[in-house]
C-alpha cells in the first residue's frame, strides 16, 4: 500500500511538473534571445527589446555574491539569485534591477510577469540559472 501511494505521489509530481524551458519559451523568449554572442548582441541592438537570456544569467550570478561563512555555498547563491528572479517577475522595479543599468536606459523596465503561477516562476527561475551553466557570455 505504502508503495502504490508513493507511485502514486511520484506520479502526480512529475505529471504537474512545469517545465521552465516551455515557460521561457511561451512567455519570455519574445523579448529575450537565448542565446547570443556579445559581438552579435551589438549588431542586433536595434532589433532587440531585452537583454538576452544569457547575459542576464551571468549578470544576476556575478552581482548576488553571499558573504560570510556560506560564501562558498553554491546552493545558496542559487537559491538567493531564484528568489530574487521571481520576485523581480512580479514586481520589476526601477529600484532593484540588478540587470545593466544600460540595458535598462535603452528599454525601459521589464512589464511585470505577474500572470505566471507561482511553480512557472519558480521554474522559470530556475531554468535562467541552470540552462547557462559552463556557458560563457562573450
Ligand atoms: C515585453 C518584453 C519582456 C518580456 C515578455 C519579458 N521580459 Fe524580462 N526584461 C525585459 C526588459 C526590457 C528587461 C531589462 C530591464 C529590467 O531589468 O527591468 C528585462 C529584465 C529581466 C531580468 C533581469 C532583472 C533585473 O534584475 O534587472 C530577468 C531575470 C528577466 N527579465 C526575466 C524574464 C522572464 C523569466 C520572462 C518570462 C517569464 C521575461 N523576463 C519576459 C523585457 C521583457
Amino acid at each position: 500500500m505504502k508503495r502504490i501511494i508513493a507511485t502514486t505521489l511520484l506520479l502526480g509530481a512529475s505529471l504537474f511538473a512545469v517545465d521552465g524551458y516551455k515557460v521561457y519559451q511561451e512567455t519570455c523568449k519574445a523579448c529575450h534571445v537565448e542565446m547570443i554572442s556579445v559581438a552579435e548582441t551589438m549588431k542586433q541592438m536595434k532589433t532587440l527589446k531585452a537583454p538576452p537570456m544569457v547575459e542576464v544569467s551571468h549578470q544576476l550570478k556575478r552581482t548576488i555574491i553571499i558573504k560570510g561563512a556560506k560564501a562558498d555555498d553554491e546552493e545558496i547563491h542559487r537559491f538567493a539569485t531564484i528568489a530574487f528572479i521571481k520576485n523581480y517577475l512580479q514586481s520589476p522595479s526601477i529600484d532593484y534591477f540588478m540587470c545593466n543599468p544600460g540595458a535598462v536606459d535603452r528599454f525601459g523596465v521589464m512589464p511585470a510577469q505577474s500572470h505566471l503561477s507561482e511553480e512557472e516562476r519558480q521554474a522559470v527561475a530556475e531554468w535562467i540559472y541552470d540552462r547557462y551553466e559552463d556557458v560563457e557570455f562573450k
